[in-house]
């Protein structure tokens, strides 16, 4: 069993961090994914990683028709029943993210929630190829994470989660050899005491970028008639902590737009890695053309 399966596969992680995951924030990163993704009602978008639904369904109260996939059968349960409590249908599939089955079928897929990085690089290439491969020509690929730059900005290597006199007590630390956030978690509950491990590897945006033209990706795109050059990896980024620097950030990202490069910052914050709503970015990539 994987770190992320264990910390994934029972409910510690949805009893610290539901009351974070509240409707207004659930509703604002449905709002940024509508948009970012380009939707209209009657698309058809997958939500690789879908956890317990909760952009899944929003996304389907928007009229898209969403399919979403997640590991963990039981996040899949409560993603269902919620779909089921909105009046909403979404096709939650058991599965996992490095093997989609789907070929052209779908408008948009989105990543969410610093859900990208649990693999190592090999595997997260082939995630981006298979998401590729799973779009419709045109369609768009948007991942929701950390970007390293700023989150080292405000890098905050310890935090406590509290709920209900319950405890989650977090240790992280930047690797620099594999470039990404290793984290220790304790989960102090009803006197028990269970602890998980986590990396998450953060590419950042440039690097991301870089990756269109790794040799696995030159061959798969060569074996799939997908040549690299009709990749466009593009994305935005802002602060929603100071206005002065995210309107800066935002003529910069309109600039850079231009050039088909930029990285936009989506806001607020989950983890308590980083304070204050920083740390987390968006980054759009690729659309296939
Ligand atoms: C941090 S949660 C994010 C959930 C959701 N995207 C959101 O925004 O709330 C990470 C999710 O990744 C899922 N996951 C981890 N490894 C996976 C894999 N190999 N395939 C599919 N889902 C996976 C976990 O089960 C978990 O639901």
């Amino acid at each position: 069993m994987e770190g992320y399966d264990e910390l994934f596969g029972g409910d510690d992680y949805l009893w610290f961090w539901e009351p974070m995951l509240s409707e207004k924030r659930s509703e604002r990163e449905a709002e940024l994914a509508w948009r970012l993704l380009g939707l209209e009602p009657g698309m058809e978008v997958l939500d690789l990683a879908c956890g317990h639904g909760r952009l899944s369904n929003r996304l389907a109260r928007r009229g898209a028709r969403v399919t979403g996939l997640d590991r963990s059968g039981r996040f899949l349960e409560r993603a269902g029943a919620d779909a089921a409590s909105l009046g909403v249908e979404v096709d939650y599939v058991e599965g996992d993210m490095r093997e989609l089955p789907w070929r052209d079928r779908f408008d948009a897929v989105l990543n969410w929630f610093t859900a990208f990085g649990y693999f190592r690089d090999d595997e997260l290439h082939g995630i981006l190829r298979r998401a590729r491969g799973a779009l419709k020509p045109g369609g768009r690929f948007a991942v929701e994470t950390h970007d390293p730059s700023l989150l080292m900005e405000r890098f905050r290597g310890e935090g406590i989660l509290e709920r209900a006199g319950d405890f989650l007590l977090e240790r992280a630390r930047w690797d620099p050899l594999r470039g990404g956030t290793a984290t220790e978690f304790v989960a102090v509950r009803g006197g028990e005491t269970r602890r998980y491990e986590l990396f998450v590897r953060l590419p950042g945006f440039t690097e991301l970028r870089g990756w269109r033209s790794t040799p696995a990706s030159r061959a798969s795109a060569a074996s799939e008639r997908t040549a690299s050059r009709s990749t466009r990896i593009t994305g935005e980024w802002s602060s929603s902590r100071t206005p002065e620097s995210q309107r800066s950030a935002s003529s910069a990202c309109t600039r850079a737009r231009a050039a088909a490069s930029c990285s936009r910052f989506a806001g607020s914050l989950s983890q308590p890695l980083a304070p204050d709503g920083w740390g987390r970015g968006t980054t759009a990539a690729p659309s296939r053309s």
